[in-house]
Formats: C-alpha cells, sequence, structure tokens
C-alpha cells in the first residue's frame, strides 16, 4: 500500500533545508520559487546554491528583475548555461509585472515565457497549492519504481506521468501539495537515487512494486541514446597586454546575444589550421593554446584556441580590458577557452 501520508511524515522529519523553500508550516513566496524551478532546470541542486543567492541579492523581487536591463540579467545568470532562458526568465518577470502577479493556476502559469508544463504544475503546486504534481526526473523515477513500470523511456512518459499523478491522487497529498511534491523530489535526491537506491530508509519500502520485483535500482528504463553529433570550430584570443578582442553573438540562437571570442563557424569537419586562420579577427602569429570540449544539448563541440599578442588590435568586434573579464557575460564555453590561453600562456 502506497500511502501519502507516510512520505509526508518522512518528509516532515528528513525535508532539505533549501534556500527557495518556505519554514515549515509557511506560505512559499512564487517569485522565488518560479525562479528556482528555472534555475533547476538541467541543473543540480548543488551547482543553483550560490547562484540563486546572489541573483536573488541583485534582483530581491520580480519588479526588479522585471526593470533590470537585459544585459544585466545574463550576467547574473551567466554560468548556468542556456541563456534562451536567462532572456525567457527575463520577458516572463515582465509579462508578471504587467500582469500584476503571478497567474495562481497551471493553465495561466503555462502561458507565461519559458514556462512549460512541468514548470507550471511546480510552481503551481509549490507556491499556490493547488493539487497536481510535477514530473521532473525524480518523480518518474519514484514513480516509475513504486508501480515496477518496465516500458523504456521516452517510450514510457505518458504511463510514468500518470502513475505520478496517481500517487497525488490520495486525500493527504491533496492537502498539502506543494509538501508532497517536494517530498518526492527529496525522496528522488536522497533515497530513490539514480543507481543503488536506498530502499531501506524509504517511507514506502513495503508497498513498493520495483522493490518487491528486485528492480527498483535498473528502472526506469531508457531507450539506447542517439549519439549526440560532434561539431568543430576554432576560437581567438588577439591582445595587446592590456585589451582583448570581443565580439556579441547574434541575438537569436544558440547563445544568443553573448560575448564570445571571434571565431568560426561551427560544423561537422575538422578546421585546418589554414582554413580556421581564413576567420582570424587579423593576421597574426597565431600559437596553438589547445582544445576546448563543450556539451550542449544537441551536440558536441570541439574548439581549437589560438592566442596572438600584436601592438595594434585589428578586427571586428570591440576592445575589453584583460582585468575587467569577470564583469562580461561570458558563456561556460567562451570561459573554458579564456582558461586555455592562460593556462598554455601564463
Ligand atoms: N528540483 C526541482 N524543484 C525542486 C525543489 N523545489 N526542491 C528540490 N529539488 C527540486
Amino acid at each position: 500500500m502506497i500511502r501519502a501520508a507516510d512520505l509526508l511524515a518522512w518528509y516532515d522529519r528528513h525535508r532539505r533545508r533549501l534556500p527557495w523553500r518556505a519554514p515549515l508550516g509557511g506560505t512559499a513566496d512564487p517569485y522565488r520559487v518560479w525562479l528556482s524551478e528555472i534555475m533547476l532546470q538541467q541543473t543540480t541542486v548543488g551547482t543553483v546554491g550560490p547562484y540563486y543567492e546572489r541573483f536573488l541579492a541583485r534582483f530581491p523581487d520580480v519588479a526588479a528583475l522585471a526593470a533590470a536591463p537585459e544585459e544585466a540579467v545574463l550576467l547574473a545568470w551567466a554560468g548556468l548555461g542556456y541563456y534562451a532562458r536567462a532572456r525567457n526568465l527575463h520577458a516572463c518577470a515582465r509579462a508578471v509585472v504587467a500582469r500584476g502577479g503571478f497567474p495562481r493556476d497551471v493553465e495561466g502559469l503555462r502561458g507565461l515565457p519559458g514556462i512549460g508544463a512541468y514548470t507550471a504544475a511546480a510552481v503551481a503546486a509549490i507556491a499556490f497549492g493547488v493539487p497536481v504534481v510535477p514530473v521532473d526526473g525524480n518523480v518518474e523515477r519514484v514513480a516509475a519504481r513504486v508501480f515496477a513500470i518496465v516500458e523504456p523511456l521516452p517510450g514510457a512518459k505518458a504511463a510514468i506521468a500518470a502513475a505520478a499523478a496517481r500517487l497525488g491522487a490520495d486525500a493527504a497529498a491533496r492537502a498539502r501539495p506543494s509538501d508532497f511534491a517536494q517530498a518526492l523530489f527529496d525522496l528522488g535526491a536522497g533515497v530513490c537515487t539514480p543507481s543503488s537506491p536506498s530502499c531501506v530508509l524509504c517511507p514506502w519500502m513495503g508497498g513498493c512494486s520495483g522493490r518487491r520485483g528486485g528492480i527498483a535500482g535498473d528502472l526506469p528504463r531508457r531507450a539506447p541514446k542517439a549519439l549526440r553529433p560532434l561539431r568543430y570550430g576554432a576560437h581567438f584570443w588577439l591582445t595587446d597586454g592590456r585589451n582583448v578582442l570581443l565580439r556579441r553573438r547574434p541575438p537569436r540562437g544558440l547563445l544568443g546575444g553573448m560575448t564570445e571570442l571571434p571565431g568560426t563557424p561551427w560544423r561537422a569537419e575538422r578546421w585546418s589550421p589554414a582554413e580556421a586562420f581564413a576567420h582570424a579577427p587579423m593576421a597574426a602569429v597565431w600559437r596553438a593554446a589547445g582544445e576546448v570540449r563543450h556539451g550542449f544539448t544537441h551536440f558536441q563541440l570541439h574548439i581549437a584556441v589560438f592566442a596572438a599578442v600584436v601592438e595594434r588590435i585589428e578586427g571586428d568586434g570591440f576592445l575589453h580590458p584583460l582585468d575587467a573579464l569577470d564583469a562580461v557575460a561570458l558563456p561556460s564555453l567562451m570561459r573554458k577557452c579564456v582558461a586555455a590561453v592562460r593556462q598554455a600562456f601564463p
């Protein structure tokens, strides 16, 4: 028997203290909940923590965020990746201010920029106590195991979502939707972990079909993943000893509007040095500073980094002081390129 009350009792004793959580019995601030959910998409609780605190200190409420220039928002976001999310975050803050506050239901939240099915359900449940179960990777895992759903993902997505909804359908869960959702997150993160789950600590051990069948740790199954295609590029660190040449990427598309070192387009074939230098900002004595690897959602990227020191910088872009690089919203990929140069030429 799977009872929501058992999970909630466990949560009351073992809940994680997280910066966006209301104290026990308190109500959560929708701005803080929404912000945490956007940051936690594709990023772990541990990584988000410091970014979240800094971001909140800089933009303490939705009005402050809406009023900020986009560049300031991107800067506070730099390093979390997925810049479309930062831009949507900003657009969403403006939409919320324009309509006089956050919508309080799933459908209303769903209509806002950057808010998909999961985030709408999470904010509705956690901030507004709407009885829905947000289905993230943790919740999928718990539901697949409790009901021993052996069909592999992604085909099993709908069946697993239905199972998760069933978990949230009992009266105890409906009485505490915010805690129930977060209890599922905590169970998935700390007990019902991806490999070697700690079943003996689980409040649902007795009723778990996956555990009974001895397959809990193998669920959910996944169909084999297609390999991410590999792309190649080259980027150039051009300095006169005081400044470095930077440029801005086009506003739309991957890393849209972000600052980068000048470079080649990214393509499926490796660039020979001669081909790459045709895209260098100027003729110079280019020295190889190594290769940087970076994973995007849909492809992997290998970047050859070259560096040159010249008397006078020429080329498209803008000069930026070397000693103020931290003030630029450089995407992680570009920070890796800068690190490669610093390591090669200390
Ligand atoms: N993952 C996504 N949302 C979360 C939350 N509110 N608490 C813990 N983990 C989460």
